[in-house]
């Protein structure tokens, strides 16, 4: 990371006697595209109005370009926030909107025009510089309050949920836009949301929080291969949890036993000891069925097991599959061929599943 636009130390927020963010610690690269992802009520737009100065700290101090801003009010930082509902004026127009910000800066008419017709350009709206919100679809509002955020050219951009009263196809294209948009200006972007869809893809940076805390930071492939434990690994998308007991360790591998029989191989966490309950976690897709009998190598896991469910759904074939020990496994299927025999497979068959030992990693205690 080069220079740190954004820095908490040790931040909390207490209201009455709930501890809405605790003793967050984190470091936002200059230019990076950084989430904050996690569930409703675990002190995301807490954690933002902090940043922005809309709520003071209770504990700890937070940097902006290694200056701490403690009491500095919302408009002497340079941050600029973007919420969920816009509050775009009403009975203004959509260059009215955007030049608002800068007329209280008393720039000059000509040096305004200039800059309002340069964002407008940037979200594909100089045609509606005369309209007024009502006579706007939800995408375009959405993009009048990013204009009117990035015109002042802000250090910093605080994104609160803001694709998130659009429906999915003009959410899944304002993705791209936004993100595009960032990588132009170079600005650095704090985007909040509980979809980890929308945090895998548009983000240099995840943090997961979970009650209050920093449950994980990491990029994308990061929080999605290693999760640091239980929580994170099924926020994240699909994943098989496989109930274990560590037999025996060498390197960066344990070996297993899954019921009484099952031996397999995976990565090991750094607490992992000889012993041990723990889980294996394994992602549906990383998971291949064979219809006949596959040997297990120095790479490869292989397990039997019985077809108990099946959703075939155009893309892919989803199966759950119960080993042996009566656990049971999801697998993700891709359906290549239009004439695919694996997706042909059914219930009570009984199939033989390989994934590399390296695609499973013991969670962490
Ligand atoms: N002003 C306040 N007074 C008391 N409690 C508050 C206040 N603001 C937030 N909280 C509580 O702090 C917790 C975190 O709230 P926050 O709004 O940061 O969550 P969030 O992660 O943004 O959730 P969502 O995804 O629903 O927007 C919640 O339990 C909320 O009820
Ligand atoms: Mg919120």
């Amino acid at each position: 990371m080069s220079e740190i636009s954004v820095e908490l130390k040790n931040v909390s927020k207490q209201f009455g006697d709930f501890l809405a963010v605790n003793d967050v610690s984190l470091q936002i690269g200059e230019g990076q595209f950084f989430s904050l992802l996690g569930p409703s009520g675990c002190g995301k737009t807490t954690t933002l109005r902090m940043i922005a100065g809309f709520e003071l700290p209770t504990a700890g101090e937070i940097y902006l370009r290694g200056k701490p801003v403690g009491h500095l009010p919302p408009f002497k930082r340079n941050v600029n926030t973007i919420f969920q509902d816009y509050a775009l004026f009403p009975h203004m127009t959509v260059a009215q909107n955007v030049a608002f910000g800068l007329e209280m800066e008393k720039m000059s008419k000509s040096e305004i025009q200039k800059r309002v017709d340069e964002v407008l350009e940037m979200v594909h709206l100089p045609q509606m510089a005369q309209r007024r919100p009502a006579q706007l679809s939800g995408g375009q509002q959405q993009r009048v309050a990013l204009a009117r955020a990035i015109v002042k050219r802000p250090d910093v951009l605080l994104l609160d949920e803001p694709l998130s009263a659009l429906d999915l196809k003009l959410r899944q294209a304002m993705r791209f836009e936004l993100k595009e948009l960032q990588r132009r200006l170079g600005i650095t972007f704090i985007f909040v949301t509980h979809d980890q869809e929308e945090a895998l893809f548009m983000s240099d940076v995840i943090a997961v929080m979970d009650s209050g805390k920093v449950a994980q930071i990491g990029s994308p492939p990061e929080i999605y291969h290693r999760p640091v434990n239980r929580y994170v690994a099924d926020f994240i998308g699909e994943i098989n949890f496989l109930d274990c007991k560590v037999t025996h360790l060498d390197g960066e591998m344990a070996t297993v036993l899954v019921g009484d029989k099952i031996e397999i191989q995976a990565m090991r966490a750094p607490e992992t000891v000889v012993g041990e309950k723990s889980s294996v976690i394994i992602r549906p897709e990383k998971i291949t069925i064979h219809a006949n009998e596959v040997k297990a190598t120095d790479q490869r896991n292989v397990v039997s097991a019985v077809i108990v469910e099946k959703a075939w759904i155009g893309t892919d074939t989803h199966f759950t599959a119960r080993l042996q020990d009566g656990s049971k496994i999801r697998i993700r299927h891709q359906n290549m061929a239009v004439d695919d025999s694996i997706a042909r497979l059914d219930v009570n068959d009984t199939v033989y599943l390989s994934w590399q030992k390296k695609a499973g990693q013991m969670l962490s205690s």
